[in-house]
């Protein structure tokens, strides 16, 4: 008889976006002539770069010679990737990061869940509220968060709202903390750290012996100068930050999966005795024994992204969504409507109006005006009340989306 990890029965329904994309479908079914604008889950709509397509068909070329065909390669990513990474994303700002700090990956999803195996399940964790829903799932999975209360809490997550009331500025919890979450640009309000406040959370993190997590996808969205763009353009955060990154926004990899995460080796975890271990000797084990490794094609398309013509044909396709970005903001606040992020994001983060649930919102812009969004109570309790849109449609279906929301009456 199989036992189950019961930790699974007390997950809510199914996972956000699948429940939403189920709800989408089933408004399809019953309104088959609807033009549906997808605002909702930020999945690209712009084609891989020609850089990377190039890279690509080479690299399947490469697969049918038995002289350059390769078959497993180092789970870690093959090193013209590695070195590349860590000269144009840690080098070219000064940072010292080092190769084998760097794990690539298939997706930041699957490593902000997976990094829980290395980590004790008496861990207190931190999430910023609203959050990305794969923290606090994979913590309840693994048995970190306890139970589900009414209030839409985790009875053993401590959370830190970021709402319009704090600027979306978190404080530092007050309760002891071992692992936070920490997500900028931040999905899904859209909002920023700048320098200063990072070092709020760094000097804590060092203070207290908190590991952070943080989780870079967005990095290619800043546009503003004081916004750091990895964790360790901040002191001393090499001893205690975790960073996720990820092809998948800033290049168009969100089918085609390619990530990659920094664990520096100072790093320390700790053993219940007190004795410290290197988080990287056991990020490693685990990547090695449970991760085959990104396929060599999709290594060569990510290295290219990093080539002059890469670098210039990824950073056109980043103002192309961040000018969607700033027609939904300025066309909703001309609206009356209060708008946050999509300036160093691609998402924009709205209040909903005459006092509508997330919900409500949401299936008022679905059935009235057949635009998808993402419920802001979807991730997390202090989203209620607010709705996420992505800069991530298409020009003309953004420009479209935005004249319809002018029917909302405040
Ligand atoms: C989102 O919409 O929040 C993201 O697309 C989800 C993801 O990156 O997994």
């Amino acid at each position: 008889m199989a036992l189950i990890n019961e930790n699974y029965t007390k997950l809510p329904g199914g996972y956000l976006f699948s429940d939403i994309a189920r709800k989408v479908s089933e408004f399809k079914v019953s309104h088959p002539d609807a033009n549906v604008i997808r605002l909702g889950i930020g999945d690209v709509t712009k084609p891989l770069a020609p850089a990377v397509i190039s890279a690509l068909h080479k690299a399947v070329d490469e697969m049918s010679e038995a002289s350059s065909f390769r078959g497993y390669g180092p789970e870690q990513g093959y090193d013209f990737l590695v070195n590349t990474i860590v000269e144009n994303d840690y080098k070219a700002r000064g940072l010292n990061i080092a190769v084998d700090e760097i794990f690539v990956s298939d997706g930041s999803k699957s490593d902000t869940g997976n990094i829980g195996d290395i980590l004790g399940l008496d861990n207190i964790v931190a999430i910023t509220d609203p959050v990305y829903p794969v923290y606090v799932d994979t913590n309840a999975m693994a048995g970190r968060a306890g139970e589900l209360l009414a209030d839409g809490k985790w009875s053993k997550l401590i959370y830190v709202p970021c709402t319009s009331e704090n600027d979306f500025i978190p404080s530092l919890p007050k309760e002891k903390v071992d692992i936070v979450y920490l997500c900028y640009p931040n999905n899904p309000t859209g909002t920023t750290l700048t320098k200063d406040q990072l070092k709020v959370w760094v000097d804590w993190a060092i203070e207290n012996k908190v590991l952070i997590l943080f989780d870079g996808a967005y990095e290619a969205y800043i546009t503003e100068s004081d916004v750091p763009h990895s964790i360790y353009e901040i002191d001393g955060a090499e001893q205690v930050a975790i960073e996720f990154r990820s092809f998948s926004k800033t290049a168009g990899f969100t089918g085609t999966r390619c990530a990659y995460t920094v664990v520096p080796k100072s790093v320390m975890g700790y053993t219940k005795s007190g004795e410290k271990v290197s988080l990287n000797k056991l990020w490693n084990r685990r990547h090695t024994t449970k991760f085959n490794g990104v396929p060599y094609i999709i290594q060569r398309a990510a290295e290219a992204c990093y080539s002059e013509e890469g670098k210039a044909q990824v950073k056109a396709v980043v103002d192309y969504y961040l000018n969607n970005a700033k027609i939904i903001r300025e066309g909703l606040a001309a609206q009356g409507l209060k708008v946050y992020g999509g300036v160093n994001s691609p998402y924009i983060w709205v209040k909903t109006p005459n006092g509508m649930t997330s919900w409500g919102f949401f299936d008022y812009l679905l059935n009235d005006l057949n635009i998808v969004g993402t419920p802001g109570v979807g991730f997390g309790p202090s989203g209620e009340g607010y709705l996420r849109l992505t800069a991530f449609g298409t020009l003309e279906n953004t420009k479209e989306a935005v004249g319809r929301l002018k029917k909302i009456i405040i």
